[in-house]
């Protein structure tokens, strides 16, 4: 397990190989930030024509294919990753074989909801209060302690809510107990937070030790996926601060390389908890692309490299709302025409589309960073174009 911060780190100049583990639009929106400064990048995907292989080049084969990863690693001078299940055993190889400035240790811990609780309390910050639970018995105590309603998860596998109950009466204990426990992993239940606000703050921590922490975005999720990121966060300023204050605690503990999100529950008294994390480029972070002065995916990529870190000052206010597979037959049918609306409002509506060849219902299909002197304004945006109507 190497944390490879000081006499460890190596500069990665531009000119060099990026090997991204995975090929998703985390890795595309990487390849394109690394690529504009002269670097080239290799991503290993099993779906041809990925999004980063779209852009950037592919090896097509599994996650957990030893060969294509020792190829991986033959054709990248450094290794990183753009989702945080990567194999335990590949990575372990990559690490032998190749230069990942990341290791292992924190996908480890941010693999498992349970170590990753511990580890952000080690970092002396707050998570809800959680119990690991080991029979419906236990559930039953640990409701009692907690109250209704409560949230039981998975420790491994979950995303976009999938994973998860809302305990709200205490007959569901049982079913729910039951029915979370076929997944075969330990199981995590979590006081039920009455959030004024859901807020993430994206840190990154380079191979040099140098942390900056981008501005906390303030998230509205619908059916548990993420719609819009709002920023500045509708919060005091001192909130803004703390939340920042907080990530880079936990980057900085967590001995974190690259960048770490960190999403978290603002409660009506001002209380800050954190949900979870995610060791990787997070979707609350793609306002920074236009946004702020340096992008989290320029971040990461110097973050990697060890080159320093840069400027992450907020530019404009800005909403980024998430295009869905249901969304993109509008969207698209909206930017060929003229946009009235963002005339009228000094807004600036940017899009950016992922490549992926199948619109499903649901799936992330790519995102509208609007540009506005007021995130009023961009929010009107958003509403007068009728296509994300919730
Ligand atoms: N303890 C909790 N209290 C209140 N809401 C929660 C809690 N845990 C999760 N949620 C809600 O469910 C969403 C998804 O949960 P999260 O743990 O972030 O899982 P995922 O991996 O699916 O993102 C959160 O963004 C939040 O809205
Ligand atoms: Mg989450």
């Amino acid at each position: 397990m190497s944390k490879t911060v000081g006499s460890e780190a190596k500069t990665i100049l531009p000119g060099a190989t990026v090997g991204i583990l995975g090929g998703g639009q985390l890795g595309r929106m990487m390849a394109n930030a690394g690529s504009a400064m002269g670097y080239r990048f290799v991503a290993l995907d099993p779906t041809p024509d990925a999004p980063c292989g779209q852009v950037a080049r592919q090896i097509v084969a599994a996650y957990d294919d030893r060969e294509a990863a020792k190829e991986l690693a033959r054709r990248a001078d450094v290794i990183t990753y753009e989702f945080e299940n990567v194999d335990a055993g590949v990575a372990a190889m990559l690490m032998e074989q190749s230069y990942v400035p990341q290791g292992s240790e924190l996908l480890y811990t941010t693999q498992h909801r349970l170590r990753e609780k511990r580890a952000i309390e080690a970092a002396g910050v707050r998570v809800a209060p959680y119990a690991e639970v080991r029979s419906a018995d236990e559930l039953r105590e640990a409701v009692g302690r907690f109250g209704l309603p409560c949230v039981l998860k998975t420790a491994t596998g979950g995303y976009d809510g999938k994973g998860q109950w809302v305990i709200r009466s205490e007959s569901e204990i049982g079913e729910a107990f039951e029915t979370l426990n076929r997944a075969g992993t330990e199981l995590v239940v979590e006081q039920f937070i009455r959030f004024s606000k859901e807020l993430s703050v994206i840190a990154a921590r380079s191979t040099t030790g140098e942390i900056r922490t981008f501005p906390a975005a303030e998230n509205i999720h619908v059916d548990n996926i993420l719609h819009l990121s709002i920023v500045p966060a509708r919060i005091d300023e001192a909130l803004q601060r703390e939340a920042e204050r907080l990530a880079a605690r936990i980057a900085e503990g967590l001995g974190a390389v690259g960048l770490i999100a960190v999403e978290l529950f603002l409660t009506e008294g001002g209380e800050l908890f954190v949900n979870e994390l995610a060791p990787r480029p997070h979707n609350s972070g793609h306002y920074t692309m236009e946004a702020c002065r340096t992008s989290q995916f320029e971040q990461h990529v110097r973050a990697i490299c060890g080159l320093p870190l840069g400027d992450t000052a907020l530019l404009t206010p800005v909403v980024m709302v998430n295009v869905l597979g249901e969304h993109v037959e509008p969207v698209l049918a909206r930017i060929a025409k003229p946009d009235e609306a963002a005339e009228r409002l000094g807004a600036a509506p940017k899009l950016h589309l992922y490549g992926k060849h199948e619109a499903k219902h649901k799936r992330k299909m790519g995102h509208v960073n609007v540009l506005a002197d007021s995130v009023e304004q961009a929010l009107e945006w958003i509403s007068e174009t009728n296509i994300w109507r919730v």
